[in-house]
């Protein structure tokens, strides 16, 4: 008897687990629709008003700038054909020799230099990058250069949505009280990884970072991350990715295994196109529900730097002008990781964006992921 109930709750719960999958594909159910939103609003409460502030920023790119025009000697294209498809006019490249935790620490000394934070006095460094120099991972090395000798450090990989990923994330470490002061960098180099004779992808993508230094808020202050709401569908892999292609190799006559490399990106510009113009309002919409904020009272729009349009596209459906929208994707193009740290940097430093001015950050790209968050800066 026991037997047959066993078994009969074990083919129910066989027969719930199937139901539950759903290609997403066949089912013809947009990205932005893999996690249920009943999920998001019972969990509402816990995706706001995180105890953490954003304290001081700081950005690097290489020297070497590559125009469109340049771009000319390289692919069929045009400087007409990048700039009105993109917005971008310029990137900038690592050239031989320089390495992306360069990038990372010297984002990272400057943004600790305008926090007034001390480096051994970072608890929590996490370097978002998709592109390191060593696969094992470049924090502990980046943490070392800068002299972050107290902070124990690791990479963080989600591609152009990484520096989100890891500004949530740390949020969370210093919420619960885990840790005081934390370092979060954006950064990729994926000139490394294009392939250069490929229009529809190598033209888009520059080298670059930034980092951010945040600490906890006091329980006496404003909390600095107000809202946030993260996502990621898996069955949108095929539109972007940079897939490992290694060759079979025989080990003597005991086993043989795959060695080698990665693909260059391959990507498919409509989809992902699609997917963000689609998502990200969405995301943004979530994130500014959970901050208890609307969309008319947020100063400025800090979205990832992949095309104009996209932006154009996004700050429409949210009824933000495109005056409140922070980009200098014209210079530096698609930097993935660094695209969002590396604009809000430049906007900063320029006095666009003032302490107390309430930001709406969005990043998406390879997975396929996307999130959002809303932050009080300063
Ligand atoms: O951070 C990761 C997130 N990535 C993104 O957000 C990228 C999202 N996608 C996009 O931004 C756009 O889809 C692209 C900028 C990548 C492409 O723009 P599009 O308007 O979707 O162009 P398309 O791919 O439909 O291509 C239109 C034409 C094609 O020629 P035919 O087939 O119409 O003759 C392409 O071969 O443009 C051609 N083309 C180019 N021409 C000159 C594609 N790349 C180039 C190029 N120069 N670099």
């Amino acid at each position: 008897m026991l037997r047959c109930l066993l078994l009969l709750c074990a083919s129910l719960a066989a027969g719930f687990r199937a139901a539950g999958r759903v290609d997403l594909q066949k089912a013809g159910v947009g990205p932005c629709d893999a996690r249920s939103r009943p999920l998001v609003a019972s969990a509402t409460s816990s995706r706001s008003k995180l105890r953490a502030k954003l304290v001081g920023i700081g950005s690097c790119a290489p020297d070497t700038k590559v125009t469109n025009g340049q771009l000319e000697e390289v692919v069929e294209t045009s400087d007409e054909w990048i700039s009105q498809r993109t917005g971008i006019r310029s990137r900038h490249l690592l050239a031989p020799g320089e390495f992306s935790s360069e990038l990372a620490s010297k984002s990272a000394e400057r943004a600790l230099e305008m926090a007034g934070v001390k480096a051994e006095d970072v608890e929590l460094v996490i370097f978002a990058t998709s592109s390191p120099d060593d696969m094992f991972g470049d924090a502990p090395h980046v943490a070392r250069m800068i002299g972050a000798e107290n902070a124990v450090a690791f990479d963080l990989t989600a591609a152009c949505s990484g520096f989100l990923f890891g500004v949530t994330t740390a949020s969370q470490f210093l919420d619960s009280g885990a840790y005081k002061t934390a370092l979060v960098i954006g950064g990729d180099a994926l000139s490394r990884w294009v392939d250069w004779s490929d229009r529809n992808t190598c033209v888009l993508f520059g080298d670059g970072a930034g980092a951010v230094v945040l600490q906890a808020a006091e329980s006496d202050e404003e909390s600095g991350v107000l809202g946030f709401e993260m996502h990621s569908n898996g069955a949108g892999r095929q539109e972007l990715n940079l897939q490992y292609s290694g060759s079979p190799r025989e080990l003597a006559s005991i086993t043989s295994v795959t060695n080698g490399k990665y693909s260059p990106i391959a990507m498919n510009g409509k989809e992902v196109y699609k997917f963000a113009t689609t998502c990200v309002p969405r995301v943004l919409k979530e994130a500014l529900d959970n901050a208890g904020v609307t969309a008319d009272e947020v100063d400025w729009l800090v979205l990832h730097q992949a095309n104009i349009r996209i932006m154009e596209t996004v700050a429409k459906k949210l009824g933000v002008p495109m005056e409140k929208v922070v980009t200098n994707l014209d210079e530096y193009g698609n930097t993935s990781a660094g695209s969002i740290p590396l604009a809000l940097d430049a906007a900063v430093r320029s006095g666009q964006v003032k302490k107390g001015d309430l930001l709406a950050v969005a990043g998406f790209g390879a997975g396929l992921s996307w999130g959002a968050c809303v932050v009080r800066w300063g």
